[in-house]
């Protein structure tokens, strides 16, 4: 079993050091009672967006990210990062930041299909495991349920990470055993902090449903669960968009174009350069930046 010393190498020492001494605000949750997101919106910045431009700097927004939405204690999140990024979570070095061909094509060999599949898997693990390491950090870790899409992928996360404090890692049960809300709000028993990684629409569903219900206290966190600048008309994304706030966003519409949005941001898309080419402040569906690109 790896040590902690390992698993906390890379985006936590930073972390550290940039919120010494807020630790002590950090023994008990926060409230949920917080202003709504609209409310932050209100305050949109008409200054260039400073948009991370390479994986470094994009661990450090996560990172503040991260600090933010524990301290606030937002009932609903949603992350998403670009497919496959490598944060340097489990000890490697950060990757660029460049789009990544994951979607299997009709003919890839399934050597091929495999190794893209792998590659998204550890790029979900790798946020994953930094809102671990974060909690950790902050000694909460016996407050967070991480709910990976299946049983396996939790087990792999479990070996990647060694060591990963009082954190509950499961996984969703199978499609097959019989399987409604009641069943997954059993997994997430005690644990108010629930970070879904990559979760399927089914299973959105279920989150969803269980978080409307009066009598559950959870603060969901959706880890590229990819709900935001979808095509129009998919209606449960949408649905599940519209009942988070998202915290943080980077994606690439193309080679040279990445779609940012943080806490106190508008959306914006951008050229790699950082040149920006696009701005709004509500989310932007999928042809609206596929347009501003043909442009
Ligand atoms: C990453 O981007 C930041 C600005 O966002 C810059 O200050 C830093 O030097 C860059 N790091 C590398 C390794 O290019």
């Amino acid at each position: 079993m790896r040590t902690t010393a390992v698993l906390l190498i890379g985006i936590c020492g930073l972390l550290a050091k940039a919120f010494v001494g807020q630790s002590d605000s950090w023994g008990r949750l926060p409230s949920r009672s917080v202003a709504p997101a609209a409310l932050w919106d209100q305050f949109l910045p008409k200054d260039p967006v400073d948009v991370p431009l390479n994986a470094s700097a994009l661990s450090n927004r996560l990172q503040d990210v991260i600090f933010t939405v524990m301290k606030k204690g937002l009932p609903q999140v949603d992350i998403d990062l670009p497919a496959g990024l490598i944060l340097g979570v489990e000890g490697e070095e950060p990757d660029e930041l460049e789009p990544r061909a994951l979607q299997a094509k009709a003919g890839d060999s399934d050597k091929a299909k495999a190794a893209k599949k792998e590659r998204e898997v550890r790029g979900d693990r790798e946020l994953a495991g930094a809102f671990v390491q974060f909690f950790y950090e902050f000694k909460n870790s016996v407050n967070l349920c991480v709910l990976f899409r299946n049983p396996g992928l939790a087990n792999l996360a479990r070996t990647a990470w060694g060591d990963f404090g009082k954190a509950r890692v499961v996984g969703f049960p199978s499609s097959k055993s019989v399987q409604d809300s009641a069943d997954v709000a059993k997994l997430l028993r005690n644990r108010p902090w629930v970070l879904a990684v990559a979760p399927r629409a089914r299973q959105l569903r279920q989150l969803q449903e269980l978080s409307e219900m009066p009598d559950v206290k959870m603060q969901l966190i959706l880890a590229n669960a990819r709900v935001r600048c979808r095509k129009q008309g998919e209606d449960l994304r949408r649905d599940v968009a519209t009942a988070s706030n998202p915290v943080l966003h980077v994606s690439f519409m193309s080679k040279d174009a990445l779609v940012f949005k943080s806490i106190d941001t508008p959306w914006v898309m951008v050229r790699r350069d950082g040149t920006e080419i696009w701005r709004g402040d509500e989310e932007p569906s999928r042809e609206v930046l596929l347009d501003v690109l043909k442009r």
